[in-house]
């Protein structure tokens, strides 16, 4: 796991690192599409709007299909906070990309179970994850794997934490009542198994999970742990995410290359 410090804006390094991705990505017949897991979040918002930038200037996504990592239970695809219409508000409606190459995890499916596994078995028919893109929440969860998930878990149902019912009021008008409070979600393993990961960290309220993940041991108290044993992952953060980490591990972690 390397930790990459930047001044620079996250969300235009991380839409540089996609592009550079999607562009050396040769497709084959056996293994034709490049598999992108794409996020939603505040954090991601930035991102979207730099890969929608690069669309225009010429990155094709005719290569590319997308996983989203998650998706609450129980609200329409309609409503204005679902994942589903973050994902086409800020990036799918403003680039070219057929439906069949979104896949975003159904949270009014009839068999929430069996949505899951089909997820899991769509992601695997493509050859499984090459770059899976995140952010990170305040108590150090990924996609919606909270403190305490199994880290060989698959997507599955899973229900949020009050931390997170009370950071995502924010998009419900701060009205507690009307967050879900289940949701699903690609498992820590699922992520595990992706070739390339990158977590986008901004600000102070991200500084004690970036803090768990570089300095405590692994745990499952602290989901991003599980990515220390992963061989290709990067934490990108500005100044006030990675102020909790130590100036040795920035030392060490200083020297990585990140765009190559
Ligand atoms: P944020 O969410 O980008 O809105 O801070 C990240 C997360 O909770 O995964």
């Amino acid at each position: 796991m390397y930790l990459i410090e930047t001044e620079d804006n996250i969300g235009f390094l991380t839409a540089s690192y996609i592009k550079n991705r999607i562009k050396s990505f040769v497709s084959t017949k056996d293994n034709p599409y490049f598999v992108l897991a794409l996020p939603t979040g505040g954090t991601a918002i930035n991102l979207y709007g730099h890969l929608v930038k690069f669309y225009k200037e010429g990155l094709s996504f005719d290569k590319v299909v997308t996983f989203n990592l998650d998706e609450y239970v129980g609200l329409s695809e309609n409503h204005p906070q679902s994942y589903h219409s973050f994902m086409f508000k800020n990036l799918f409606n403003h680039i070219k990309i057929s439906k069949e190459q979104i896949n975003i995890l159904n949270g009014n499916a009839a068999n929430l179970e069996q949505e899951c596994t089909n997820y899991e078995e769509k992601m695997k028919k493509y050859g499984g994850i090459d770059l899976f893109i995140g952010g990170i929440g305040r108590n150090g969860h990924i996609a919606f794997n909270e403190p305490g998930s199994a880290f060989n878990s698959k997507t599955r149902v899973v229900d949020l934490t009050p931390n997170t019912i009370s950071a995502n009021a924010r998009f419900f008008n701060d009205d507690i009542s009307q967050v879900p409070t289940r949701a699903l979600t690609m498992g820590l393993g699922t992520i595990m198994s992706a070739k390339e990961v990158i977590i986008m960290a901004t600000g102070a309220k991200k500084s004690q999970a970036l803090y768990h993940a570089f300095e405590d041991k692994q745990s499952t108290s602290w989901p991003v742990t599980v990515l220390q044993k992963h061989p290709r992952t990067f934490i990108i953060a500005d100044k006030a995410a990675a102020a909790e980490i130590s100036k040795t591990t920035k030392r060490d972690c200083g020297l990585c290359s990140f765009i190559n």
